[in-house]
């Protein structure tokens, strides 16, 4: 039987979901060692430095559990290419482009996926911000260009809503994304290596799915399947399958979609490494498809590849990562999968 490589499971990390990726990562731990694997779980805290971390955790390949700034984009999937560690989710490239609210719009435009308009803003409109809002109207919603988690985002419905709703996204951020308000149906559709497993619907009782409707009991209804025809339903799918494509997406991926009475619908965002707790909605989704929490984290595990196609050559560790930690056992470089 083929020898089963070190898992690592990848969880903490500086940013502001911090909390939720340590509750993803035990959760994926958890689930992947009840399935025999061997794992490691590798918290990355403040002061920590991720390379030494996961050089000391001789493990073979890595399952990220990070959320956010750090983890999802694309800087520590940069790290383990040049590692020479596969790792789950997407690359480098179309993680940094998902975490960045406005390259992924920007990307979103060039292949016809349709996201609420928008314009950006700065500390510098702040002093001019009536001329710069011009006749763009209310409501709006303002959020940091990239933060997850619904971290500073408000919805603002008068110029001094605006002005405040800048200043708290660009706390996280150095530049806010002000989009118009799409009065609609919330859907997210959660992918798997580019197909879709079905969508959940998300109704938060507030009207917006922000980070206490996201992270309070009970603050927020959801509803598997969505409450749409079957041939809108597909329409939504389709359209979450084209954006995760425009930016690259690959392995697990969560995509967030309105759904207007009318006709339209509006990407917001592809979240590349989308929360994993067993109640969160990824998993959800996979449940009404009939994949359970630990076949999810399974089959997630088995899409960890590099991409990257960097030659071994060159990477610091000239072989393959299994050098770097000295390890005695003859288990040969080809285990590595590289992809
Ligand atoms: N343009 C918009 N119109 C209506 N609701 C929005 C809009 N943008 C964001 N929202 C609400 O705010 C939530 C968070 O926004 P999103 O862009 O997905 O950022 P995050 O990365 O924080 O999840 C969404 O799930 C949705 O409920
Ligand atoms: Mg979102």
């Amino acid at each position: 039987m083929e020898r089963r490589r070190k898992v690592g499971v990848i969880m903490g990390g500086p940013s502001a979901e911090r909390d939720v990726s340590l509750r993803t990562g035990e959760g994926v731990a958890k689930a992947l060692e009840e399935r025999g694997h061997s794992v490691a779980r590798v918290v990355f805290s403040t002061g920590d430095v991720l390379p030494e971390l996961i050089k000391a955790s001789r493990i073979e390949v890595a399952f990220l559990a990070l959320h956010g700034r750090g983890g999802e984009d694309g800087c520590v999937q940069g790290m383990l290419e040049l590692l020479g560690i596969p790792y789950t989710g997407s690359g480098v490239l179309a993680s940094a482009l998902a975490m960045d609210k406005l390259k992924a719009k920007e990307m979103f435009r060039l292949h016809n996926v349709p996201t609420p308009p928008y314009y950006v803003a700065t500390d510098a409109d702040l002093t001019d911000l009536e001329e710069v809002h011009g006749s763009f109207g209310f409501p709006v919603i303002v959020k940091p260009r990239g933060e997850g988690s619904s971290v500073g985002v408000t919805k603002a419905h008068n110029l001094a809503e605006l002005a405040s709703g800048i200043e708290k996204a660009l706390a996280h951020d150095a530049c806010a994304l002000v989009e118009r308000f799409i009065p609609a149906m919330e859907v997210h559709v959660g992918l798997l290596d580019g197909r879709v497993l079905g969508a959940i619907e998300v109704v938060p009782k507030s009207g917006l799915y922000d980070y206490h409707s996201k992270y309070t009991a009970g603050a927020t209804e959801y509803i598997c399947p969505p409450r749409l025809p079957s041939t809108r339903a597909r329409g939504v799918m389709t359209l979450a399958e084209r954006a995760a494509k425009a930016l690259g997406c690959t392995g697990a991926c969560r995509v967030d979609v309105l759904v207007t009475e009318g006709e339209n619908e509006y990407v917001l965002e592809v979240n590349t490494l989308p929360g994993m707790t067993p109640t969160s909605l990824l998993p959800k989704i996979a449940a009404s498809a009939g994949i359970d929490y630990g076949a999810l984290c399974e089959a997630i595990l088995e899409g960890a590849t590099l991409r990257a196609g960097l030659r071994p050559a060159v990477r610091p560790a000239a072989a393959s990562h299994v050098s770097l930690h000295d390890v005695e056992e003859s288990e040969p470089i080809s285990a590595v999968k590289v992809g």
